[in-house]
């Protein structure tokens, strides 16, 4: 893979297509096919030999086809039954081992241990034939999903399956470009790169452009011809927060009369110093007191300070009742300042803690 932003693409030779007989059984037509060669450079760099390439959405098995000829194992997931065994027929073609399993993530595990998430994600507003919304693939089918929020909403709850899956430090490469319905833009790039913000961290961009001949429009026409695509690339990791500027939150939130205690990970940093301990955390918890209406405050302050308020990932605003923060045991708020550096605090009620640390050992307090 090379340092370039943006790569122009050649099209797969015939070999590697999806043969004629099988696009002819496909209801869609196998439209929505990707290319081996969109997949491989990152299949290459991203995975050594041997290791495991695995596709939440494997549709005709494309990515799975590039792993192997790049010399690694390879595994996927499609919720479409009959996709699956057009996806099957072709890799025996090729003589391809991998297993594809049928259904979703969550509720569907990855057939084998995986190194690498590499996928294109299934476009909103696609349409698939309506005949199938009373078969056995409408439940989970993102193609059917009529709701842009739902489907971001499931598109989140696979990712964290995906997160689950993989090993520390691996990396998840999603393929996605920006939907235009209707005369509609929907930024579903830039929103699925928000969504999986929520679960790794981000690492690069590489837009993908399919060549095409360009044809001119009338003075003042936007429209495009969609040929090009992100690869969103993410990785499974442990963001630090910068403790100079979280010293600074804190000390602001305690002049502004809030009342709190440190606890976890970064009090334990701040007793012992930089040099007992070079992991930096990846957040500090506050103690807060069993208070709704002054925790509420609290809220309020922060959210004005622009810092994002989440409950497990859910963007959230005040107000928020004590119940709700019970059953998620802690509120996340976070910022990042303009060196891009981060403060993350996590909110949770003292009483709430005392409970969870009565069964701990001494060195988790
Ligand atoms: C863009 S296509 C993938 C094509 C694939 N990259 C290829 O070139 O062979 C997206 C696939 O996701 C599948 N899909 C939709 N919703 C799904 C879900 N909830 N879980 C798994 N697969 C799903 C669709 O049936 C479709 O085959």
């Amino acid at each position: 893979m090379d340092s370039r932003s943006w790569w122009v693409l050649e099209p797969d030779p015939p070999e590697h297509g999806l043969p004629d007989d099988l696009r002819a059984r496909d209801r869609f037509g196998g439209r929505d096919c990707g290319w081996v060669a969109q997949m491989r450079p990152f299949v290459r760099h991203f995975t050594r030999p041997g290791q495991c390439v695995f596709d939440p959405f494997c549709g005709f098995a494309t990515t799975l086809l590039a792993a192997a000829l790049e010399g690694r194992q390879a595994c996927g997931i499609e919720i479409d039954a009959d996709r699956a065994a057009l996806a099957r027929e072709r890799l025996r073609r090729h003589g391809v081992d991998a297993p594809i399993a049928v259904g979703s993530l969550p509720d569907t595990a990855p057939p084998r241990a995986i190194d690498l998430c590499l996928t294109n994600v299934p476009y909103f507003g696609c349409r698939w034939p309506q005949d199938d919304t009373q078969g056995a693939a409408a439940a989970g089918q993102l193609y059917l999903e009529r709701d842009y929020a739902a489907y971001l909403e499931r598109l989140r709850d696979i990712f964290h399956g995906v997160r689950a899956a993989l090993p520390d430090g691996g990396f998840c490469i999603a393929m996605v470009e920006n939907v235009v319905i209707d005369q509609r833009m929907l930024p579903l790039a830039w929103d699925l790169g928000r969504l999986l913000g929520g679960l790794f961290v981000a690492h690069e961009e590489r837009l993908l452009c399919y060549p095409r001949e360009a044809v001119a429009l009338p003075a003042a026409t936007t429209r495009g011809d969609r040929s090009h695509e992100y690869a969103l690339i993410f990785q499974k990791a442990r963001e630090t927060i910068c403790i100079a500027s979280t010293q600074a939150e804190l000390q602001a939130i305690e002049q502004a009369g809030f009342a709190f205690e440190l606890y976890g990970s970064f009090a334990r940093w701040l007793q012992r110093g930089d040099a007992d301990s070079p992991r930096l955390p990846a957040d500090a918890d506050l103690l807060l007191p069993d208070d709704e209406a002054r925790f509420n405050q609290l809220l309020h302050w922060l959210h004005e300070r622009h810092y994002q308020l989440s409950l497990w990932g859910e963007p959230i605003l005040p107000p928020v009742r004590l119940q709700q923060l019970r059953a998620h045991w802690y509120l996340r708020a976070q910022r990042r300042d303009r060196l891009g550096r981060l403060v993350r605090l996590d909110l949770c009620l003292a009483s709430q803690a005392a409970e969870y640390l009565r069964g701990q050992p001494d060195s988790a307090r």
